[in-house]
Order: structure tokens, then C-alpha cells, then sequence
């Protein structure tokens, strides 16, 4: 069998995003170029030479019409003449196509790296981030916004060399032929920026407001996609068509008004341009009738007026598309601004396992935003290997209890010790390289049985391995006679649907793949039989050997046989001990035990009857 349990290297870029994005929009723009200022340079000289080729080209037809045809004595034969316009053409050529070149390799590597970043980024920021930011709107981010910034690169900054190039040249060029003229020709360069820049302030203004109902669409989008089940279901969807038609129209409106505003710059400044142009043109005829030009200078200024009036045009372009790239760019900075799980930090030593001794002492914990405490004073403390049940109504804080080991959230009071150190000096990476936790709504990819079972450990497993873990969690069997290619079945969204509990199991085994010190089962027996249930428990039994286990569970038969059992409400632990002494307390736990036992005896006398 093929390989592929190799996990995709992460390395972290080694172009820090972060730093750049710190020093302000234009100088981060700067920043961002770092590794291809050098092609960006050639490919701005590129279009110079371009330029001046353009340029070159009609000086010398100024040079033709005086000297060859209008002229009695030839010196230069016409064959030089024809070579000249060749080489000029072709020297163009290739200069327009390598600095091209060079500005889409700068753009696509731009762009790549930024995109990489952000990749690697959002993996490392903190479930409090993930909780409070939605799926849509980064997804905006990671790719409308960078590819904003792409189209920068791309056009607009290698446009702005090339609008200076052409513009100087061209103003030369003119200037050889005629200083009036040359003068006379960038009479409205002033207003067109004065133009620009009040468009400038306006459509950026515009532009953000789109680009953010933009994420407020894909967010709807994509909630209303995974909710797709929940929708049918209580036949909602005109409720949620009507929902997305409101988010739809407000996009409309935006984009309508943003379009707006580029139709409006766009004839006030091909207006001017053209007026300018006009002038222009009866100036210098005006000047050639008088005899003060001559007729190939006014050809060639006819040719070189449009090439001085183009990059004027196209400033003003470039000034109003920047302030879209500026605003994706401080889009992205939101999210690099995010600070950053530290994976890494802590003071203990990483290259031995832990032994799995845990105590809390007197914790107290608060979700980020929220004014209701989740843990109030818990504290209980457990020997390596044993385990401990979590048993409790519904939101009474079991999970919670449970994603502080793993430092998913930070709790706000107390000490929680493993081997005796405090819990926050220990690398969230070693950690959770320790814990294994099957979380409550497993996730699985879009993968291969295999590859979600073998998730989570980086080396190569062989199939019996991948195997033995799987009848641990007592799925084995469904994946080789329910699943049509086994081990190698596709699953997820690109494959088929496992049911509820076929996904505990797999997400048990995945978990026990990796081998943990310290075991959570968080609620993971909650979608499965009565029978699976308990070969589940079976397996579970001799895997729970020698590790620090926390189950939690709404049955007593599967906390039963805890060394510890916490029955938690609001937040709180209302009762503790061994099965055999809740039972005898007055109290939930005993409530719970009478009516499930209760429950059972009529089950089973029903059965009996029949
Ligand atoms: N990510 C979160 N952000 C804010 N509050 C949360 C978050 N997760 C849970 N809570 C709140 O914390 C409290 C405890 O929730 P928790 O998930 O720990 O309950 P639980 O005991 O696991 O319940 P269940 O048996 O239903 O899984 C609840 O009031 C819940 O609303
Ligand atoms: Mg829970």
C-alpha cells in the first residue's frame, strides 16, 4: 500500500508578514516586495526601454518626413531608415514582454507568499479567534483580498514605473522638438490629480464597504450551506433565501455605487484628456503653419502628445485602483495583526513523556466575551493512570473542564499542575502531542479511512497497526463489510457518509493511534448503540491502562469503573467519588443511577415477556 500517512510540511515561511505589515500601508507595500525588488527593478527598466524605443520611433519618422522625403539632398539611404524602424520595433517588443514577465512572476510570488502566510497563520491563532470570526470572512481575506493585492503587483506597480518613464521621456521627446509645446502639453496634469485624489478618498471608502458585505455574503453562504440539513429540515429555505437576498441586494447596492464612482471618473478625465489633446494639436499646427515647427515635427509631436497624455490617464487609474489594493491590505493586516498561539513557549523540558498526574486547584474559567464564568473553583486532582468520569446536565461545563488540559482556552483563576508543574509551562505543541482527545463532534476530512485514522502521528504505520487500532474502537469490521473499498474508502464531502457513531469510532481510533498519556473521551460513545456501547468500553478498558484518562458520559455503565467520578453542575462540582459511594449519598448521582437501572429492569422484563 501507498504511503500516505506523510504529513504536509508546515514549515513556518521564513518572510515574516507580520513585521512588514507593522510599518504602515505604503512603506508595507515596500515591504511586501522584499526578495523581488531586484526583478521589479529590471522589469521597470524594461519598460523604460520600451518607452524609449516608443518614443525613439517617432523622432526619427520626424527625421524621415524632414530629411528623406521633403529633403533635395538624401544623406541617409532609405534602407538604414527601414532598419532602424525594424530594430526599434522589435527592441520594444521584447522589452514590453520581458518586463511583463518579470511584474507576473513578482505578482504570482507575491501573492503566493502572502497566501502561504495567512495559511500558516490562521492555523496557529487561538480557538478564542476562531470562535469569534466567521468562516466566511476569512476566506475573503485568503483569497479575494490577496488576489487584490496580486492585480497590484501585478499592473499597478509596475504600471506607476512605466507611467514615470513615459511620461519624462515623452516630455523630453517633446521638449527637443518644441519647449512650448512641451509645456503647453501637461497644462492639466495639476487637475487630473486634484480629480484623482478626491476619487481616490471616495472609492476607497466604497470599495471597503463592498469587499466587506462582500465576506458578509460568502459567511452566509456558508453558513446556510453547512446548515443545508438543518434548513430542509424545518423547511426554511425561503426564510434563508430571503435572509441571503437581503445580504445579496446590500452587495448589489455597493457594488452599484462603487461602479458608480469609477463611471464617473472615467469621461471627466477622458474629457480633460481629450481637450487637452485638441489643444494640442491646433497649437502646434499653429506653430507649423507659422512656419516655427517643421512638418515632421509636427507629425512626430502628434504621435508623442498621445504618449503623454496615455500615462496621464492612467495615473489617475492607478491612483484610484491603489485605493482598493490599500484596502485589501488592511484587511489582511487585521488578521496578521491577530496575535498568535505561542506553540513553542514554556520552560519544560520536551523530550520526555509525561507521567499524567493532574490536579486542578480551585480553577475558575470565562469564555473570551463573556460575563458568565463556565468553571467555578474546580479542584480535584488525579493519580497517573487512573481515570476520572465527568458526569453532569447538560452545559454544566464538562467540556470546558476538559479543553483547559490541552490549553485550547486559558482558564482565569487557579493552577492546574501536571506532573506537578503548572500546566502554562508546558509548549501547547508537547501537550498536545501528550492528550488525545476524541472531541464531542468529531470532525473527519474529506480523506481516506486511513488517512483520517492515521491523522495523527507523523511516521509510518504499517496496515496491521492501522488495523488493530481499529477493532480497539470496534470499527474495523464496519469499515471491511459496510464500506466499499475498506481501508481506502474516500470520506467526507467527497466520499461517502459515515453515520454518527461509524465517526466516534473512527475518531477514537485516530486517537488511539497516537498514543496519548492522557486520554479524553469527551461524550464519544453519545452516538453509538446500547451493544456497540459496551464492546466500545470493552476495548476502551485494556487501552485505558497506564493512561490518565477523563471520560465524559451521559451513561453509568460507562462511568461506573472511574477511580473518580465529578458530577459537575453549573459549573460546579457538586458531588465526588467512587460509583459505590454516590450511590449510597443522597443526591444527582443517585437520581441518575436509580432511573437508568430503572429503566433497564422494565426494558429487560419487556424482553422477557416476548
Ligand atoms: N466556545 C464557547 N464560547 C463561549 N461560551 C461557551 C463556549 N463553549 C461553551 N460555552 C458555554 O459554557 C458553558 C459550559 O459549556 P460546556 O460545553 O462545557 O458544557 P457541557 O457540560 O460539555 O455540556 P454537554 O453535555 O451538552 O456537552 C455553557 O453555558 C456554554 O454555553
Ligand atoms: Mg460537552
Amino acid at each position: 500500500m501507498l504511503n500516505t500517512t506523510a504529513q504536509p510540511t508546515t514549515a513556518q515561511p521564513e518572510f515574516d508578514l507580520k513585521q512588514t505589515i507593522g510599518i504602515g500601508k505604503l512603506r508595507g507595500f515596500w515591504g511586501l516586495m522584499t526578495g523581488f525588488r531586484g526583478k521589479y527593478l529590471v522589469s521597470t527598466v524594461s519598460m523604460g526601454i520600451a518607452a524609449i524605443m516608443n518614443t525613439v520611433t517617432f523622432l526619427l519618422l520626424a527625421a524621415f518626413i524632414d530629411n528623406f522625403l521633403d529633403a533635395g539632398e538624401r544623406t541617409i539611404p532609405l534602407a538604414l531608415y527601414v532598419a532602424g524602424f525594424l530594430g526599434l520595433a522589435v527592441i520594444q517588443a521584447v522589452a514590453t514582454f520581458n518586463s511583463r514577465r518579470l511584474a507576473a512572476k513578482t505578482a504570482e510570488g507575491i501573492s503566493k507568499r502572502i497566501r502561504e502566510y495567512i495559511y500558516d497563520h490562521i492555523q496557529r491563532l487561538s480557538f478564542t479567534y476562531h470562535d469569534k470570526t466567521q468562516t466566511g470572512e476569512l476566506i475573503q481575506r485568503a483569497t479575494s483580498d490577496i488576489d487584490t493585492i496580486r492585480r497590484f503587483f501585478a499592473d499597478q506597480a509596475i504600471e506607476a514605473g512605466r507611467i514615470v518613464m513615459l511620461f519624462i521621456v515623452n516630455f523630453i521627446a517633446i521638449y527637443l522638438l518644441d519647449w512650448r509645446l512641451a509645456w503647453f502639453s501637461i497644462i492639466i496634469v495639476p487637475i487630473v490629480m486634484v480629480i484623482s485624489v478626491f476619487f481616490f478618498r471616495r472609492i476607497e471608502k466604497a470599495y471597503e464597504a463592498y469587499q466587506t458585505q462582500e465576506a458578509k455574503l460568502s459567511s452566509t453562504l456558508q453558513e446556510n450551506l453547512s446548515g443545508v440539513r438543518v434548513v430542509k429540515a424545518f423547511a426554511r429555505q425561503e426564510y434563508e433565501e430571503s435572509k441571503f437576498d437581503v445580504e445579496n441586494k446590500a452587495k448589489y447596492a455597493r457594488g452599484r455605487y462603487l461602479l458608480l464612482m469609477h463611471a464617473l471618473f472615467w469621461p471627466i478625465t477622458d474629457i480633460l484628456c481629450a481637450a487637452q489633446m485638441l489643444g494640442g494639436f491646433l497649437f502646434a499646427g499653429w506653430l507649423a503653419i507659422n512656419g516655427e515647427i517643421t512638418v515632421g515635427a509636427y507629425v512626430a509631436y502628434a504621435g508623442l502628445v498621445v504618449w503623454i497624455i496615455w500615462p496621464l490617464r492612467n495615473l489617475g487609474r492607478l491612483i484610484v485602483q491603489m485605493s482598493e489594493s490599500l484596502v485589501s491590505f488592511s484587511r489582511i493586516s487585521e488578521v496578521v495583526k491577530e496575535e498568535r498561539e505561542p506553540v513553542v513557549e514554556g520552560s519544560v523540558r520536551t523530550d520526555k513523556a509525561v507521567k499524567g498526574e493532574i490536579s486542578f486547584e480551585d480553577i475558575h474559567f470565562a469564555y473570551a466575551g463573556t460575563d458568565r464564568s463556565a468553571l467555578h473553583g474546580v479542584s480535584f486532582s488525579v493519580k497517573p493512570g487512573q481515570s476520572v468520569a465527568l458526569i453532569g446536565g447538560t452545559g454544566s461545563g464538562k467540556s470546558s473542564l476538559v479543553n483547559l488540559l490541552p490549553r485550547f482556552y486559558e482558564y482565569t483563576g487557579g493552577r492546574i499542575l501536571l506532573d506537578g508543574v503548572e500546566l502554562k509551562e508546558y509548549p501547547r505543541h508537547y501537550l498536545r502531542r501528550q492528550i488525545g482527545i476524541v472531541e464531542q463532534e468529531p470532525f473527519l476530512f474529506s480523506r481516506t479511512v486511513r488517512d483520517n485514522i492515521t491523522y495523527g502521528v507523523t511516521r509510518e504505520v504499517p496496515d496491521a497497526e492501522v488495523e488493530e487500532t481499529a477493532r480497539a474502537a470496534a470499527i474495523h469490521e464496519v469499515i471491511l463489510n459496510k464500506l466499499p473499498h475498506g481501508y481506502n474508502t474516500l470520506v467526507g464531502e467527497r466520499g461517502i457518509t459515515l453515520s454518527g457513531g461509524q465517526k466516534q469510532r473512527v475518531a477514537i481510533a485516530r486517537t488511539l493511534l497516537k498514543d496519548p498519556r492522557i486520554l479524553i473521551l469527551d461524550d464519544s460513545t453519545s452516538a453509538v448503540d446500547f451493544e456497540t456501547e459496551a464492546e466500545i468500553r470493552q476495548a476502551l478498558r485494556t487501552l485505558m491502562q497506564g493512561r490518565t484518562t477523563f471520560i465524559i458520559a451521559h451513561r453509568i455503565q460507562s462511568v461506573m469503573d472511574a477511580d473518580l467520578i465529578l458530577v459537575l453542575e453549573h459549573g460546579r462540582i457538586v458531588q465526588r467519588g467512587t460509583h459505590d459511594e454516590l450511590v449510597e449519598q443522597e443526591g444527582i448521582y443517585r437520581r441518575i443511577y436509580m432511573a437508568q437501572t430503572r429503566l433497564e429492569a422494565e426494558l429487560e422484563e419487556e424482553l422477557n415477556r416476548v
